[in-house]
């Protein structure tokens, strides 16, 4: 796992540090498990997630050794089997850590398979599902709030391209407040840079460029009237000092003159945060 380190000057009383993770993607199946739902995880973590559990086991080593915070926005199993959650349930006991939901903690793929018709069954269950994921964690996986040195990490579900209006209006009333904070989601705000490397999957991306695109990923990823105002309110919010989120699988970081500045983290990138 690659450790990339950042430094975070918002104003905190005494310096600290906290690390990131995102999207290890478990795949694990047990003897509950269907033939054909063992083949089907065996065939996601051949093609895309074989260094899943090495990446875990480096990051609870990591966090046991420095004995740092650590933050995981999301996609920490890549659908929902018994052992993938009692295996993120064993992590998040063992580890200090927070952890804020992303899009496949509501996948069940009950075909076995990733397709648009399943995921929107599963977006019609996703807060059946979510609270049911909920369960294996031990913290609110949809809204954490956490104090350090006079600095608010607060994690918000977006995990649909939604933010609710019940987490609105928790971190509208973090940030009045007025302490610095840390934001951590699943999936990154639109921004420019962005949309031209992924042509979408981000959060509020402007109706402009939405109507283009195909039905489902309309239905999918088109934000809602409460989402556009929070991804505004987060952008210009003079609290929220940076985002710190995954979804895209690669590092990225916004530029300097960025409205917000935004830390995405790969799959097997682990950042160090010196917040000052
Ligand atoms: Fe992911």
């Amino acid at each position: 796992m690659k450790i990339v380190e950042n430094t975070l000057k918002v104003g905190a009383q005494k310096p600290f540090k906290f690390l990131h993770m995102t999207d290890t993607h478990l795949t694990i199946t047990d003897s509950s498990d269907s033939a054909e739902r063992v083949a089907f995880a065996k065939q996601r973590r051949n093609a895309y997630f074989s260094t899943a559990d090495e990446c875990l086991e480096f990051a609870q080593n990591y966090c046991e050794k420095t004995g740092y915070l650590l933050v995981h926005t999301g996609d920490l199993v890549d659908f929902i089997t018994p052992a993938n959650l009692n295996k993120s349930k064993q992590f998040a006991e063992k580890t200090e850590m927070l952890f804020i939901a992303g899009n496949h903690e509501i996948h069940t793929c009950p075909n076995n398979v990733f397709c648009e018709e399943d995921f929107t069954l599963d977006l019609y269950n996703k807060q059946k599902n979510l609270a049911s994921t909920n369960e294996y964690f031990t913290n609110d996986i949809d809204f954490f709030l956490r104090e350090i040195n006079g600095v608010n990490l607060v994690g918000i579900n977006n995990y649909d391209y939604r933010i609710s209006a019940e987490n609105f209006a928790k971190l509208k009333s973090v940030a009045a407040k007025g302490k610095p904070i840390i934001l951590f989601m699943h999936i990154p705000l639109y921004e420019q840079k962005l949309y031209e490397r992924m042509g979408g999957a981000l959060l509020s991306i402007p109706d402009s460029l939405m109507n283009s695109q195909r039905e489902f990923i309309k239905f999918e990823q088109q934000a809602d009237e409460t989402t556009k105002e929070a991804a505004e309110f987060i952008r210009n919010c003079p609290e929220i000092k940076c985002t710190v989120c995954g979804h895209l699988h690669f590092d990225f970081e916004s530029p300097n003159d960025s409205k917000i500045k935004q830390y995405v983290t790969g799959m097997t990138t682990l950042r160090e945060f010196t917040v000052e």
